[in-house]
């Protein structure tokens, strides 16, 4: 749970967020979070999805998520589910934008949003921070272009 805003959560808490999460996915028109298994494993790794904003410093934003278990780490999964993610949003979604929001100190989370085509564009203070989180976005090329 490291750079998590709320912390290690209990068992309880966790089972509360996982209905909202569900719940919230059946009327997210895709813009959900997902479960990383590990196919030949069958191993549980963690999630990566997208999750709507609707005023992130004055503008509805999808921001792109991940959070593996510990010991996962490092094996580039979170890459290659990053690059799912993204062309899944870009592709089938057909979204325009696609953003992440990530404390400056966290060098993994900043590689994986650097990897999959994102730039740092500003700094923004969520409500639950008391000092900015840094920005990055890209665009969805095949629109914008
Ligand atoms: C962020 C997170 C998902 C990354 O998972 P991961 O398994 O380490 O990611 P990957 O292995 O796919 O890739 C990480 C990249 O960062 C690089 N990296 C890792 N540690 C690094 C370090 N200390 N300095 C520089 N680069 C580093 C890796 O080399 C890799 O890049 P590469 O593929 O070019 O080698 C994981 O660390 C995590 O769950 N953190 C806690 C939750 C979190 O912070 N989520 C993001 C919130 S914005």
């Amino acid at each position: 749970m490291e750079f998590s805003t709320t912390g290690t959560k209990t068992v309880d808490e966790v089972e509360v967020w996982l209905s909202s999460v569900i719940e919230d996915s059946r009327k997210s028109n895709g813009i959900e979070l997902f479960g990383l298994h590990h196919k030949e494993k069958s191993v549980f790794l963690g999630y990566c999805g997208l999750t709507l904003f609707p005023d992130l410093d004055g503008k509805t934003e999808i921001v792109i998520g991940y959070r593996l278990i510990r010991k996962h780490w490092g094996n580039g999964y979170a890459c290659e589910a990053a690059f799912a993610v993204r062309d899944y949003a870009f592709t089938e979604l057909k979204l325009q934008r696609l953003v992440a929001l990530i404390e400056p100190t966290n060098i993994r989370s900043i590689c994986v949003a650097k990897k999959i085509g994102m730039t740092y564009e500003k700094e923004v203070l969520l409500a639950e921070y008391d000092y900015p989180d840094h920005l990055y976005s890209m665009k969805n090329a095949a629109i914008s272009a």
